[in-house]
């Protein structure tokens, strides 16, 4: 089963018109930190203990790909996943090639990890993913010294052959991707002397903080607004036990719904809420959304909260590009809430949108037409006409997107006629139980 690709039959889901959504929303763990507690936990000396991991089809990819490397990895009775780690440079020769499936986080964290050490692992995926650019890991693995060979270049299947003697860089990535930065910072975990990354613009810092959480010495300064990220190589890390947050990308949608369906209000409870993530709210209450934050507290490392949301008339807004990096998974459901505000929203600096899990941009441009709602795309803006209301009344391609099949499930609940997702199966990459927990809380999607 490792890299069968029959993907599973289609699915096709209809979201309809219902009445508020209420209650108690539990999201899901939070994917990115999922996918780093089950890779640090497996370079951790000790037994690392994760409550609240997401067990989507992406994390359940690294897990895999992390015991294939030797780590080993339980999920347990009491619903605890228990990562016995092999210290950092204990890593083995991967026996098969590892499947990420649909995921660009789980490839490019493991290319990355798997660089400096001197053997070779084989990558691949699924057919969305056999389509996403490598290039972006394999420039800055190169040059520490691992050989990446990809088909057509850079994209999967791909062998990585890792350095025997790696070599720490000064590197500025030139786009602004956590994947990246933190396929470096793992690189630099198994290379001694200190490797130094520069994001001009900060993205998600979820591995310089479990880096740290687990004793690797990771320092960061701020200089005009970039981050110098310092990692000292070879650290010992020493399990401890990580606490998930809800994924505030996942917790998104019923967010979103709950502000677009009359008679709505629901609670969301222990959702993280990183400064790095949370463009999102900040537009939303920009809207007009009512979203309250109660009892900030810590987990693992990260700040969390509980959500308190409610029925709101939103307007359309500005979205600057400097934005784009905290809320770049949001842009679906945004877009969704821009259709439904009155007057234009218009978002800047989407560029990397066309190489997510689909063409993002077009994917969500063609939604919006099928249904009924006026779009534009120029250069690297979306520009989405709001009023007040969608029509729906068709059949949207979900392209092998979880985002893009969500979102369009959630507008359909307050379009006026029923909206259709083609192929909803990769939900499970991300937020399995997503049409459950939505008809739990009072929508309509079957
Ligand atoms: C992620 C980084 C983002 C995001 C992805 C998760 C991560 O990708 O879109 O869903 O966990 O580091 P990029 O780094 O490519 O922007």
């Amino acid at each position: 089963m490792a890299h069968d690709h029959s993907t599973p039959k289609p699915a096709t889901l209809t979201a309809r018109k219902s009445g508020g959504l209420q209650g108690v929303a539990r999201t899901p763990g939070d994917k990115s930190i999922s996918h780093r507690a089950l890779i640090f936990g497996g370079l951790a000396l000790g037994k690392t203990e994760i409550s609240g991991l997401l067990e989507g089809e992406d994390v359940l990819n690294t897990a895999r790909a992390m015991a294939r490397l030797g780590a080993a990895i339980v999920k347990d009775q009491d619903g605890l996943w228990r990562v016995t780690g092999v210290g950092v440079g204990g890593l083995a020769e991967p026996d098969d090639i590892l499947d990420m499936g649909n995921s660009g986080t789980g490839v490019r964290l493991l290319m990355g990890l798997v660089a400096a050490y001197p053997f070779a692992s084989f990558f691949t995926g699924d057919a969305s993913l056999r389509k996403r650019p490598m290039a972006r890991v394999m420039k800055p693995l190169a040059e520490m010294g691992a050989r990446v060979i990809a088909r057509q270049g850079d994209r999967l299947p791909a062998c990585v052959i890792g350095a025997a003697e790696p070599l720490p860089i000064d590197y500025t990535l030139p786009v602004a991707s956590a994947q990246v930065k933190s396929a470096i910072l793992l690189a630099a975990l198994n290379t001694p002397g200190r490797t130094t990354v520069i994001e001009p613009e900060p993205t998600r810092d979820h591995t310089e903080r479990l880096l740290r959480y687990l004793g690797a010495s990771v320092r960061v300064e701020e200089q005009n607004g970039a981050r110098i990220i310092a990692i000292d190589g070879q650290p010992e890390l020493v399990a401890r036990p990580i606490a998930v947050p809800a994924d505030p990308s996942s917790a998104a949608f019923p967010l979103v719904a709950a502000l677009l369906t009359p008679a709505s209000k629901l609670t969301l409870p222990g959702v993280g809420l990183n400064p790095l993530r949370t463009g999102l709210l900040t537009t939303l209450r920009e809207m007009g959304a009512d979203i309250a934050i109660t009892d900030e507290r810590e987990a693992g490392g990260e700040p969390v909260g509980d959500i308190v949301v409610q029925t709101s008339r939103l307007r359309g807004v500005e979205v600057p590009a400097a934005r784009a990096p905290s809320m770049i998974d949001e842009y679906p459901i945004l877009a969704v809430a821009a259709a439904c505000a009155e007057g234009i929203t218009r978002m800047q600096g989407l560029g990397e949108l066309r190489v997510k899990e689909s063409d993002r941009l077009a994917a969500i441009a063609q939604g919006l037409a099928a249904v009924g709602v006026k779009a534009e795309i120029n250069g690297d803006t979306l520009t989405v006409h709001g009023r007040g209301k969608a029509p729906g009344g068709a059949t949207v391609a979900a392209r092998l997107d979880h985002r893009i099949a969500m979102a369009f499930l959630v507008l359909g609940g307050v379009a006026d006629s029923p909206i259709a997702v083609d192929d909803a199966h990769m939900i499970d990459t991300s937020f399995p139980g997503f049409v459950a927990l939505m008809n739990d809380l009072g929508a309509a999607i079957s």
